[in-house]
């Protein structure tokens, strides 16, 4: 089922006890704070209204697809099922959609309202200060950055997160691999600013689409055409054609001059993996037109720990990244921590097999950061950091079932990487590969577990029931 907006996924959420609805939080602590204690509960996703200086119904919505089961909601899936049940559908999903081009209309709930001139004031929306030392308020966690091809025409969107500098100045921070960038930097060498558009809050499945990485030339709107079972309605801003969301919560649209013209000092920012480590000049966009819908909801994904980030399709390109690598009998891929500690879970075929796939995980584009690789047994729920740990500290001899590779690449957001290594530009780190397979060789001779069998347990689970309810959930 597609979602027509924001608001229409928060009613849905509503309507499986996904929601928590608070009024009067504050913006400098209270809703980032709230925010992060609400993740921490594997809770519902928040929705602020009424804050002190803001029109009533001027909304911030958090964490709307941090967990799993809000994954499951927004694509469509079934809810409550195992999460590799659930990877496996998803990357089904994947596979088997068909790209489906926007359908532009005239006009949109997203047109309803509309800043323009020396009206133009982005501050006049809800912003909170997701953390106490962030630089400023950043409206742009759960944004899309929208920027046309000057020479092949199509659209891209990314997220970058987007910090407020005053009323008609948003800087975004956007690396130089992604195509944002890569696409604004052809404007600027022809000596042009990059028209563009940026979104903060729409319905999940295009956002979450957004955040994804198809190759360079691919629109993600036509993917989250295929991923929603129907094309975006989009609707063309009149200063840049760009198409934007016509049920969009909050738009801006303008130009992103050429950095040698303009930035402004972007950052501090507590980062995903929960430090802060990049500071510096970034681009900006100067607004020339805000439109929103009436009563907006800026949606907010800003990072949190623990850190769990609930789109899957990290995990969905490893799989396919090991069986296109030739890796056969992978039963599972799965991350903790967004994916920093990778687990691979297979049946052992041959000597080497399992140590095979360690080395290819760990050499897929995605890694960055991404330091530890752990392989188990297929009798081992990948998705389960106890039967993870378990694996690790019953399976693996130290001495032989570990290896470090040294000088891996990372990213400049690695609180590992010294002042001097930045300094020089060489952001690395090692990786550690530990197998927690049992050894290949005598793994028929290995002690047996003392684990009951699926078909136990469920003997025991439908027999007792009834005592098990009252006794509570499984961690
Ligand atoms: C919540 C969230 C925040 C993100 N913030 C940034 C950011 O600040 N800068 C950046 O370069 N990428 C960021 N990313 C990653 C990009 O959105 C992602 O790599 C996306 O694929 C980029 O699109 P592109 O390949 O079209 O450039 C973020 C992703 C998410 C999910």
């Amino acid at each position: 089922m597609a979602y027509s907006s924001l608001d229409a996924f928060i009613k849905a959420a509503e309507a499986v006890d996904e929601v928590q609805h608070v009024e009067g939080a504050d913006l400098e602590l209270d809703v980032g704070c709230l925010t992060e204690l609400a993740a921490e509960r594997n809770g519902p996703m928040l929705v602020f209204d009424k804050f002190a200086g803001y029109p009533d119904g001027f909304r911030v919505a958090a964490n709307a697809n941090r967990t799993i089961r809000r994954f499951a909601l927004a694509m469509g899936l079934p809810l409550d099922l195992h999460p590799l049940e659930l990877l496996r559908l998803w990357r089904d999903k994947r596979t088997s959609a068909v790209p489906l081009s926007a359908t532009v209309v005239k006009d949109g709930p997203v047109l309803e309202n509309m800043m323009q001139g020396n009206d133009v004031d982005i501050e006049k929306f809800p912003t909170p200060r997701w953390h106490t030392g962030d630089g400023g308020r950043y409206i742009g966690t759960q944004d899309m950055v929208i920027v046309r091809d000057p020479e092949q025409s199509w659209v891209n969107m990314g997220c970058y997160r987007g910090m407020i500098q005053g009323r008609d100045r948003v800087s975004f921070w956007i690396n130089p691999q992604k195509h944002g960038r890569i696409i604004a930097q052809k404007y600027w060498r022809a000596g042009k600013a990059a028209p563009v558009a940026v979104v903060f809050g729409c319905e999940p499945v295009t956002w979450m689409t957004a955040s994804m990485s198809p190759p360079f030339g691919i629109s993600e709107y036509e993917l989250a055409g295929a991923y929603r079972g129907a094309p975006v309605d989009v609707v063309e801003l009149p200063l840049t054609g760009l198409p934007v969301p016509a049920e969009a919560e909050l738009v801006i649209e303008g130009e992103i001059p050429p950095e040698s013209e303009e930035t402004a000092i972007e950052g501090p920012f507590g980062e995903w993996p929960g430090y802060y480590t990049h500071q510096g000049p970034e681009a900006v966009v100067r607004i020339k037109r805000i439109y929103y819908r009436d009563n907006p909801i800026i949606a907010g994904a800003p990072p949190l720990r623990p850190i769990g980030w609930s789109n899957f399709t990290n995990y969905v390109h490893l799989w396919e990244h090991l069986e296109r690598s030739g890796i056969t009998d992978v039963t599972g891929v799965w991350g903790f921590n967004n994916g920093l500690l990778t687990v691979v879970a297979l049946r052992q075929r041959y000597a080497g097999h399992a140590k095979q796939a360690l080395i290819t995980a760990a050499g897929f584009r995605h890694g960055d950061m991404k330091t530890y690789y752990v392989t188990v047994d297929e009798d081992i729920d990948p998705t389960h950091l106890d039967e993870v740990l378990w694996a690790m500290c019953t399976r693996v001899d130290p001495a032989t079932a570990v290896d470090v590779i040294r000088d891996a690449w990372t990213a400049d957001l690695d609180p590992r990487v010294s002042p001097a290594k930045r300094e020089a530009g060489d952001l690395t780190v090692g990786r550690m590969l530990i197998n927690a397979c049992r050894p290949f060789s005598w793994r028929d001779q290995f002690a047996k577990t003392n684990v009951f069998s699926a078909e136990e347990r469920n003997k025991v689970q439908t027999k007792w029931r009834d005592l098990l309810e009252h006794l509570g959930k499984k961690n």
